[in-house]
C-alpha cells in the first residue's frame, strides 16, 4: 500500500521505534525490501537518490515499477516511495512522477534560502498529499555525488525548519554516508538531545545508518529518531553474496549464469540485512 510517510513516522515517534528507509537501485532491491517488510509486518520507506533515479531511467519508471510491484506482490503494509537528498528541481520531478514523499536537501544553502525553498515545497507536497523531509546541518561523506562536510546542525535552525510544517527532519549529528572511518568520533547525542528539545514531536531522521553500532542506534531512537536511512549496507551484502557465488564457480555450473540464479544470493542477502535492521529499529509488527 503506497502512502505518504507522515502517519507511519508519527506512530514511530510516539511508539519509540524507527522506520527504516532502504535505498533502491533496481528491481531486485525493490522486491527484496517490499517482501521483507510484508513478511515482518513492518512499515517501510523506499529511498531513491537522484543518481539511482537516473540509473533506473527516470522517476516515472521508478514510480511505475514500485506501484505495479506493490500491487502484484499484494503488499498490504504501508510503503512510502521517497526521494532521497532531492534538489529543488528533483523534488518537482518526483511530485510529478507520483512519489508519495520527498526530501528537499537544502542544507548547502544559507539558512534563509533553505527556509524559503523548504516552505514552498512543504505547501506543494502537502497539497498533493505527500510527506516532506528537510535537512539542516550536513551529513558527512558522499552519496551518489551528494557530498557533505558533516557539520552538526544548529538546534535553533532545526526549530525554524520544523516550524515550516515538514513531516520529518534530518539533522547532522556527526553521521556520515558510507562506511565509518576507524577514527569516527561517534554520534553527537548532545546535539540530538538539544534538537529534540527544540523540535518536540517532530520525527527526526538519522542518515548514514550503515555501520552505526547497535547501542548508538537505540540511544538515537530514545532521543527522537523515528526514521533511519540505510543504503551502503545492502550494497555491501549484495556484493559479498554475489562474490561468494562467483568465486565458488556457481555461475559456470549448469545454467548458473542465468541472471535469476546469479542475482539470487545477493537478493537473499539484501532481505537478511533489511530484516536485521527492522528488528533493530523496532518496526517489526508495527504495520497496523
Ligand atoms: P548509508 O549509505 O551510510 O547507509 O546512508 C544512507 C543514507 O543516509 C541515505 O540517505
Amino acid at each position: 500500500m503506497l502512502v505518504s510517510a507522515s502517519e507511519m513516522l508519527k506512530k514511530a515517534k510516539a511508539g519509540h521505534y524507527a522506520v527504516g528507509q532502504f535505498n533502491i537501485n533496481n528491481l531486485e532491491w525493490t522486491k527484496a525490501i517490499l517482501l521483507t517488510a510484508q513478511e515482518l509486518n513492518s512499515p517501510v520507506i523506499l529511498g531513491v537518490s537522484e543518481g539511482a533515479g537516473k540509473y533506473m531511467t527516470g522517476f516515472e519508471t521508478v514510480a511505475a515499477m514500485v506501484k505495479a510491484m506493490d500491487e502484484s506482490l499484494g503488499i498490504t503494509v504501508p510503503v512510502a516511495l521517497h526521494l532521497d537528498h532531492g534538489t529543488y528541481d528533483g523534488c518537482y520531478k518526483c511530485i510529478k512522477a507520483g512519489f508519495t514523499s520527498i526530501m528537499f536537501d537544502g542544507s548547502h544553502y544559507a539558512i534563509d534560502e533553505n527556509i524559503e525553498k523548504t516552505k514552498e515545497l512543504v505547501a506543494v507536497a502537502h497539497a498533493m498529499g505527500m510527506s516532506i523531509e528537510a535537512e539542516v546541518g550536513s551529513i558527512g561523506g558522499e552519496e551518489d555525488g551528494v557530498v557533505g562536510m558533516g557539520e552538526c546542525a544548529d538546534p535553533a535552525e532545526c526549530k525554524a525548519i520544523a516550524d515550516l510544517g515538514v513531516d520529518m527532519l534530518a539533522a547532522g549529528i556527526g553521521n556520515i554516508h558510507g562506511k565509518y572511518p576507524a577514527n569516527w568520533a561517534g554520534l553527537s547525542f548532545e546535539t540530538l538531545d538539544a534538537i529534540q528539545q527544540k523540535t518536540g514531536e517532530m520525527p527526526l531522521v538519522l542518515h548514514g545508518g550503515t555501520g552505526i553500532p547497535e547501542d548508538m542506534i537505540k540511544k538515537a531512537i530514545s532521543l527522537g529518531v523515528a526514521k533511519i536511512n540505510v543504503n551502503t549496507e545492502c550494497q555491501l551484502s549484495f556484493a559479498a553474496a554475489t562474490r561468494t557465488y562467483v568465486e565458488a564457480g556457481k555461475d559456470l555450473e549448469g545454467k548458473g549464469f542465468d541472471p535469476r540464479k546469479l542475482l539470487a544470493p545477493g537478493f537473499e542477502a539484501i532481505k537478511a540485512t533489511v530484516k536485521e535492521k527492522m528488528e533493530l529499529f523496532g518496526s517489526v509488527g508495527k504495520a497496523e
